[in-house]
């Protein structure tokens, strides 16, 4: 009764019959990939938000559908109660704009005249990304997905029970990249029940397809003080544009214009960086090692890194409090999903939604984790800082790889010293316990959590913080 309750709520209206039809014919062309040696790349670990997951995870190399249980998860006096967790989409393709530039660098190659290996092995290598792909899921990001609902089943197994299957709530942002991840996760969980049977439909799923929602996955899209201040402002980002026009840029340009042997007027940080990513999609998408890789040193990389992350830092992180504070509503939305849980449990009812998981972006989960007091250095990241900032906590490529996640555990334990009953909460990212902002403890109880962020909580207003200010000619700022 319950169960066709929750399934009649995530019942396909008419947007999400057309949504069911997209993921039908998204589905069909999916097929299993077989495991294979993963290229590696010295570069590696400086892709930023290009990192695959088990670059950021080496444990996965092993064996991807084995769980990673951190050894600090709760045990024994805890069972887990509900489970919400924020995905970012798996390995996308490039997106058209980078293609452009690809083909523009690509250009360059073919139109300089014969001579050193590396430019003619880069001009003879064949550039297979096309308009179409524009930053679409590829089939290893439907492999991460699948794996990754693997192993969060076998780690939660009372949560991601068959019981519970028609209550899985999957909400996801409107890009194809993310509907795509919520099917490819859903087909996961339905090989972990059923082995060796082909996953239906996923409109044909118990719980029906992920259910899109903008103003929780792409908040930043709908905050109009974040859109004018930041994201359609030419200053706002002057750390970035200053680091790609400095020494440590230069210095990569004018070494890769003389690799190459073209001239270095004809490069710019926008090509080196495009030409950076490309080895970075060759490895995570196609599993090669592309002749790109060799173009840059370790040194090179982490310069390149640092440009990634300071655009992140200004546009998504601390750089200024809107990025953070847009992504309130999401916070918010995901306290009431806990709230809701404890209370349930207090009552002795089921619990209707055990298992809420949101598929998003990177800009999704930075500011989120933002918010939240995550990976901030004391200094800012600016164009000047590259060398100070070596040892940096926001380093995006740790933070969100290909398929982050951020998941929230709430647990229902008893005391073991006062017998009571009390409610406790668990962070992981990327499957590893997250310490808590406030405490460095790998577990809060949850009104201790909820205490800590009752600014955040209470007082913060998506209308409200992403309402342009209003001018005031009158002050005597002016
Ligand atoms: C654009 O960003 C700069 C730097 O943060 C800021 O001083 C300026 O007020 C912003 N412009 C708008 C229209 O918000
Ligand atoms: C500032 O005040 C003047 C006079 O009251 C007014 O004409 C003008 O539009 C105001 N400017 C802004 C940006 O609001
Ligand atoms: C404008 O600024 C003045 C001086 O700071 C203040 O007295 C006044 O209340 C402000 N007006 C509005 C509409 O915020």
């Amino acid at each position: 009764m319950l169960r066709g309750a929750r399934c009649l709520r995530g019942a396909p209206s008419a947007p999400s019959a057309v949504l069911a039809v997209a993921l039908l014919s998204s589905l069909s062309r999916c097929s299993l990939l077989e495991p294979e040696h993963p290229a590696v790349s010295a570069l590696s670990p400086y892709f930023g938000t290009k990192t695959r997951y088990e670059d950021a995870n080496p444990g996965l190399r092993r064996d991807p559908e084995a769980p990673l249980r951190d050894p600090q998860l709760l045990e024994e006096t805890c069972t887990p109660v509900q489970l919400v967790g924020l995905i970012r989409h798996g390995t996308r393709y490039p997106t058209a704009k980078q293609i452009r530039k690809l083909r523009q660098l690509h250009g360059l190659l073919e139109a300089r005249g014969p001579g050193g290996d590396l430019g003619a092995a880069l001009a003879a290598w064949p550039l297979w990304y096309a308009d179409w792909m524009d930053g679409q899921l590829v089939d290893k990001g439907r492999q991460d997905m699948r794996q990754l609902a693997l192993r969060l089943a076998s780690l939660f197994p009372a949560l991601f029970s068959r019981e519970n299957y028609g209550r899985l709530q999957l909400i996801t942002s409107s890009k194809h990249r993310c509907v795509d991840s919520g099917a490819a996760f859903l087909q996961g969980l339905w090989q972990h029940f059923h082995p060796g049977l082909p996953p239906p439909d996923v409109a044909d799923m118990e719980c029906g397809p992920p259910r899109i929602n903008d103003k929780l996955m792409r908040f930043f899209d709908h905050c109009e003080r974040f859109l004018t201040e930041v994201e359609r402002n030419d200053t706002a980002l002057y750390h970035v544009e200053a680091f790609k026009t400095g020494p440590e840029m230069q210095n990569i340009l004018k070494k890769v214009a003389a690799t190459l042997q073209v001239p270095v007027n004809n490069l710019n940080a926008d090509l080196i960086q495009v030409a950076f990513f490309t080895c970075s999609f060759d490895l995570a998408i196609k599993g090669v090692k592309s002749p790109w890789c060799d173009v840059f040193d370790t040194d090179d990389a982490m310069v390149l890194e640092y440009l990634n992350d300071l655009k992140q830092y200004w546009k998504r992180g601390y750089g200024y409090t809107i990025n953070s504070r847009s992504s309130c509503i999401l916070f918010q939305d995901i306290f009431q999903h806990l709230d809701k849980a404890v209370e349930q449990k207090k009552r002795s009812q089921p619990i209707s939604s055990p298992v809420i998981l949101q598929f998003g972006h990177a800009e999704t989960l930075l500011p989120l984790l933002s918010l939240m007091g995550y990976f901030k250095d004391k200094e800012p990241l600016t164009a000047y800082n590259y060398k100070e900032q070596m040892h940096r906590k926001f380093r995006s490529g740790h933070i969100v790889p290909y398929a982050s996640n951020l998941i929230f555990v709430l647990y229902h334990c008893k005391n073991a010293k006062t017998a009571k009953e009390e409610f406790r909460v668990q962070l992981l990212l990327n499957e590893k316990v997250l310490p808590l902002a406030n405490s460095q403890e790998t577990a809060s109880l949850y009104d201790d959590l909820k205490n800590h962020y009752k600014d955040i909580l209470q007082s913060c207003h998506t209308s409200e913080e992403c309402q342009l200010p209003k001018v005031n000619n009158t002050s005597d700022e002016l």
